[in-house]
């Protein structure tokens, strides 16, 4: 199957100013980032964007909160992005505020932007589509690079795509992943080995349900 016309890889983003869906759920200690291997992992798609001439403007979610909780800020992932890039990386602390989303309107690029934990935010669990139109308000153009939240039917993963007709894209991490993920399904290559880990075993169950007819 050819995923590549979904593919940022193929399109271009001068002057546009790109909303990302990444996901920096990430480990903080002391507000210091103890595992960035999430980060490092979209970094490819953010250092196309700017390559490309392009405003970026992240969002992900962290941990589960409930409302806003300091101790799950983006603010130590702000840090870390911008010691990597070497560049600013601004922190929307608000992201319902319009002079925030008219600030980022009017950046020049290269810029990067991180919206504050999306979970501060009770319609992003919700699928809400209002929260969505609040998140569209940071882009031209729509960008899924959260692979490890792609199971999550959120406004920020789902639903604000339905604002960006025709200018919606996998990023370079998700497609990579969904290549490796078809080649495993329905390519049948043998013998199929399944190695599956991770702390969230009830997200796990159906997918170790489907995968074992599968798997030698
Ligand atoms: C993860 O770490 O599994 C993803 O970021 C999704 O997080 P969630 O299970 O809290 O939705």
């Amino acid at each position: 199957m050819d995923f590549s016309r979904y593919s940022v890889a193929g399109a271009t983003f001068e002057g546009a100013t790109v909303l990302v869906r990444v996901d920096f759920n990430v480990p903080v200690q002391e507000g210091r980032v103890t595992d960035a291997t999430r980060i490092e992992r979209a970094l490819p798609t953010i250092e196309k964007l700017l390559n490309d001439g392009a405003v970026v403007v992240l969002m992900s979610h962290r941990g589960r909160p409930k409302k806003r909780d300091e101790a799950l800020s983006m603010r130590p992932v702000a840090k870390y992005l911008s010691e990597r890039l070497q560049m600013p990386v601004t922190l929307i602390d608000d992201i319902e505020s319009e002079e925030a989303a008219e600030q980022v309107r009017q950046a020049q690029a290269p810029a990067v932007f991180l919206l504050e934990n999306l979970r501060f935010y009770p319609g992003e669990k919700k699928g809400d589509a209002s929260f969505a139109c609040t998140l569209a308000r940071y882009g031209t153009h729509y960008i899924n690079d959260a692979f490890g939240t792609a199971h999550r039917a959120h406004a920020s993963t789902a639903v604000v795509a339905e604002c960006f007709p025709g200018r919606c894209y996998l990023g370079l991490l998700m497609l990579n992943e969904v290549r490796n993920l078809y080649d495993a399904l329905y390519r049948d290559l043998r013998p199929f080995v399944a190695i599956v880990g991770g702390a969230k075993v009830s997200d796990k169950l159906r997918v170790l349900e489907n995968l074992i007819p599968r798997v030698d």
